[in-house]
């Protein structure tokens, strides 16, 4: 049977991520506040495609990404109920993107440098096994993007060293490599890692780059 996603949040990266699953041969139900806006997505998804509410979606999951808006995040997590995450792999696309305008192409967080959004989601949702992945690249290299053979590195962190193999495999299937960067607390590193990749797009308009980390 192929594995479950449940993907929580239906703007454009729920759906990109959503179909990166899809096209890999997963089932994947969207969870929404309003999931009969997404009619169309599911027509074209075929019968591996589902709609239901957030709670429903969390249910179904083998696996849940979480992919809302950074406000709405904590609501989302208690929303999905802490219970039903509980020993699930998350996958937390999300940033902590606060409601002002950026400064001089320098996006503004709600958080802190010594507390992130997963750290806070975690405390939420103990029992949830968060990893903090796809927040460093915009949507449209999330899943099998061209770099002429090359592929990007993609930052993940969480408590769970199982959930960080699991998403490694997804990582793989999309065409990124992982590089675990250690514990929750590394989110306070790794998502402000967003604001650094949004600078080319917002004053130069270049949004196609992605971070690749160098070894020697
Ligand atoms: N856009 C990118 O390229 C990119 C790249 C990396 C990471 N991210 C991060 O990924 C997340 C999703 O980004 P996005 O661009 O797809 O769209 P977004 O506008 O940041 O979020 C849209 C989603 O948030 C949910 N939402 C909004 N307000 C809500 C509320 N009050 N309560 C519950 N849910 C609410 C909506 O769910 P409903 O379906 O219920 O309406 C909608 O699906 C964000 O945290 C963003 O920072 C984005």
């Amino acid at each position: 049977m192929a594995k479950r996603v449940g993907v929580i949040g239906s703007g454009v990266v729920g759906r990109v991520l959503a179909d990166g699953f899809l096209r890999h041969g997963y089932e994947v139900m969207i969870g929404s506040r309003e999931p009969e806006k997404l009619a169309e997505w599911k027509g074209r998804g075929g019968e591996r495609a589902s709609l239901g509410s957030v709670p429903e979606a969390a249910a179904f999951g083998d696996l849940v990404v979480l992919a809302v808006k950074g406000t709405a995040a904590e609501k989302a997590v208690e929303l999905a109920g802490p219970a039903t995450l509980a020993g699930k792999t998350v996958i937390d696309a999300t940033n902590p993107i606060a409601e002002a305008p950026p400064d001089h192409g320098v996006l503004r967080f709600f958080t802190t440098f010594d507390e992130s959004l997963m750290e806070r989601l975690q405390r939420l949702a103990p029992e949830a096994r968060f990893v903090k992945c796809f927040s460093c690249v915009g949507n449209a290299l999330m899943v099998n993007p061209d770099f002429g053979g090359q592929q990007p590195t993609m930052f993940i962190c969480g408590d769970s060293d199982e959930a960080k193999r699991e998403v490694s495999e997804v990582l793989a299937q999309f065409g990124h490599e992982p590089c675990d960067m250690g514990g929750v607390q590394a989110a306070r590193a790794i998502e402000p890692l967003c604001i650094l990749w949004c600078i080319p797009g917002f004053l130069r308009n270049e949004w196609t780059h992605a971070f690749k980390l160098l070894r020697q």
